[in-house]
C-alpha cells in the first residue's frame, strides 16, 4: 500500500469511525492500524511489529491465529455460519459449548445464556436476579448493590453498577435502586485501615448498608473477585470472598460475579473464585472466552435459579439477535481446547510468578512503587520516591508518557493514569516477558530523565 493510500485510511479512520471511549490526545498524535497478528505480536500497517503486553484488551488469551481455532471457523463455516438461539432453536457448537461450560464451571454453574458482550452479560445477571425474586414473589427486591472502583459495563445498567465517577458522570441520573457500597482495595483502603487487622470492617459497613436500605430489598451483589485493570488487580483479603458469599445467603441476595476479565485463567486458575471455593449464584463471562476471535458471552447460572424461570409464560424476559453466534461458539469451544490442551491455565500461574518477580524487581528504579495482581494480572504502580511511596503529580502524565514511549518502542501496554498494568496472552514466554519488562524499564529511565524525578 502506497503512503496516500494509508493517509487516506487513516483520515476516513478519523472522520468516520467514533474510537470506543475515544481518547482526542491520541487520535491527534497517531491514530494506528493493525493489519496483522502472531502469538503475542502485532503488526502495523507500516510493517511495524509490537509485543502485546494487553492482550488485544484481555481478549487474545491464546494469541493471534491459534491453529485450532482457525480451523474450527473453517469447518463450522462449510456447515451453518449461523443460526439464531431463539424461543426454540439451537445449534450444535451452542449445545457443545454449554455442554463443556457446565463441566468446567465451579460448584453448579451450568445453564447459560449466550449474548454478544460483557456488558450484556451483566445486563443480563441484573435482570435474571430481579426476575427470581418476581417469580418468587419477592416483587420489592429491586435494588443492587455494587462495589466503589468496579467497572461492570457500558449499558445503562452496567454504568449503574460501575464505581468509577469517569464512567457515570455524563449519565447520572442511573438507574434507582443502585447502591455503591466499599471496595476492597487493601494498598489503598477506603476506611483508612491495614488488612492485618481491619477485620474485614468494610463487609460490616456493607452489612449496615443493606439494613439500612432494607434486609429485604436487595436482588444481588454484583461484584469482580479480582477487580480489574482500571485500579490495578486488587486482590481480596483472606477470608472476604467467604464472607461475602455468607452475607448474601443471609440476607436472600444472589451473587454475581464478574469474571469478564477474569476468567479462563489469566489468574492461574480457571477462574478467580476458585483460589477462594467460592462459588455465586450467576457468573458473567467474556473478553478472552473467545479468543478475541468472534464476540460472545456468556451469563452462567446454576439450575435452581433456572428453575424459576421454567414455568409457562414465565420465561427469562431477554434476548438478542446474535447471542449465542454459531461461528462465536465453535470458535469459542476451539479456544477453551486449546487452553486445556496446552495446560495454559498452569502456564499463567508460573509465568505470572516470573512476571511478577521481574516488575518489583524494577524497583531498583525510585519510580516504580508496588505491584498488584495474580496470575497474568498484574499491575504497576507509578510513584514520586518507592521509598515514601508518594503519588506522582497526575499532571506530569506520566503514565501516559511510559505508555508512548513502549509504543514507540514496539510494544502495546495499557496503562490507567500512573498505573501500569500487563494482562499478556497465556501463551507468553519467559524470553517475551524478559523482553516487555526490558522495553518497560528503559522507558522507566526516559521519564526518569525526561521529568527529571
Ligand atoms: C470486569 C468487566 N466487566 C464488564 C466489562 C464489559 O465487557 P464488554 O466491553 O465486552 O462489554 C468489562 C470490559 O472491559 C470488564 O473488564
Amino acid at each position: 500500500m502506497d503512503e496516500k493510500e494509508k493517509r487516506q485510511l487513516l483520515e476516513d479512520a478519523v472522520n468516520h469511525i467514533i474510537p470506543h471511549f475515544a481518547s482526542w490526545e491520541l487520535l491527534r498524535k497517531q491514530p494506528k492500524i493493525f493489519v496483522r497478528g502472531e502469538g503475542c505480536y502485532l503488526y502495523d500497517i507500516d510493517g511495524k511489529c509490537y509485543l502485546d503486553t494487553f492482550a488485544s484488551l484481555l481478549t487474545t488469551i491464546c494469541g493471534h491465529h491459534q491453529p485450532v481455532v482457525d480451523q474450527a471457523i473453517r469447518d463450522q463455516l462449510e456447515k451453518l455460519e449461523f443460526f439464531p438461539n431463539y424461543v426454540d432453536t439451537f445449534t450444535v457448537p451452542l449445545i457443545e459449548l454449554a455442554r463443556k461450560l457446565d463441566s468446567i464451571m465451579p460448584g453448579d454453574l451450568g445453564v447459560c445464556f449466550f449474548v454478544n458482550s460483557g456488558s450484556e452479560a451483566n445486563e443480563t445477571a441484573l435482570k435474571m436476579a430481579r426476575q427470581y425474586h418476581l417469580e418468587n414473589g419477592e416483587h420489592q427486591r429491586y435494588k443492587v448493590l455494587f462495589r466503589r472502583h468496579s467497572y461492570h459495563g457500558t449499558t445503562l445498567g452496567g454504568s449503574s453498577a460501575t464505581g468509577l465517577p469517569w464512567f457515570r458522570e455524563y449519565f447520572e441520573p442511573l438507574l434507582p435502586g443502585y447502591v455503591a457500597s466499599y471496595s476492597a482495595r487493601c494498598a489503598l483502603c477506603e476506611l483508612g485501615l491495614e488488612p492485618s487487622s481491619c477485620d474485614l470492617a468494610c463487609l460490616k459497613m456493607m452489612e449496615q448498608q443493606i439494613q439500612w436500605e432494607g434486609a429485604d430489598k436487595f436482588s444481588a451483589l454484583i461484584m469482580d473477585p479480582v477487580p480489574g485493570s482500571n485500579i490495578g488487580f486488587p486482590v481480596p483479603p483472606d477470608g472476604y470472598l467467604q464472607e461475602v458469599r455468607r452475607l448474601c445467603d443471609r440476607y436472600g441476595m444472589l451473587l454475581i460475579f464478574d469474571e469478564i476479565q477474569t476468567g479462563f485463567g489469566k489468574t492461574g486458575r480457571m477462574f478467580a473464585c476458585e483460589h477462594w471455593d467460592v462459588v455465586p449464584d450467576i457468573m458473567a463471562i467474556g473478553k478472552g472466552f473467545t479468543g478475541g476471535y468472534i464476540p460472545l458471552a456468556a451469563t452462567v447460572t446454576t439450575p435452581h435459579i433456572y428453575k424459576a424461570f421454567q414455568k409457562a409464560g414465565h420465561e427469562l424476559r431477554s434476548g438478542s439477535t446474535y447471542g449465542g453466534h454459531t461461528l462465536g461458539c465453535a470458535a469459542t469451544l476451539a479456544n477453551i481446547q486449546v487452553i486445556e490442551e496446552q495446560g495454559l491455565v498452569e502456564k499463567a500461574r508460573v509465568q505470572g510468578e516470573y512476571l511478577r518477580r521481574k516488575l518489583e524487581q524494577l524497583g531498583r528504579h525510585k519510580i516504580a512503587g508496588r505491584v498488584s495482581g495474580i496470575g497474568l494480572l498484574q499491575a504497576l504502580f507509578m510513584v514520586s520516591d518507592n521509598a515514601t511511596n508518594a503519588p506522582l503529580d497526575p499532571g506530569l502524565k506520566v503514565g501516559n508518557f511510559i505508555r508512548d514511549y513502549c509504543y514507540d518502542n514496539g510494544m502495546i501496554m495499557r496503562n490507567n493514569g500512573d498505573i501500569l498494568v500487563m494482562a499478556p496472552a497465556l501463551i507468553i514466554t519467559e524470553e517475551q516477558i524478559d523482553e516487555a519488562v526490558g522495553i518497560l524499564e528503559q522507558a522507566l529511565v526516559a521519564a526518569t530523565r525526561h521529568y527529571k524525578l
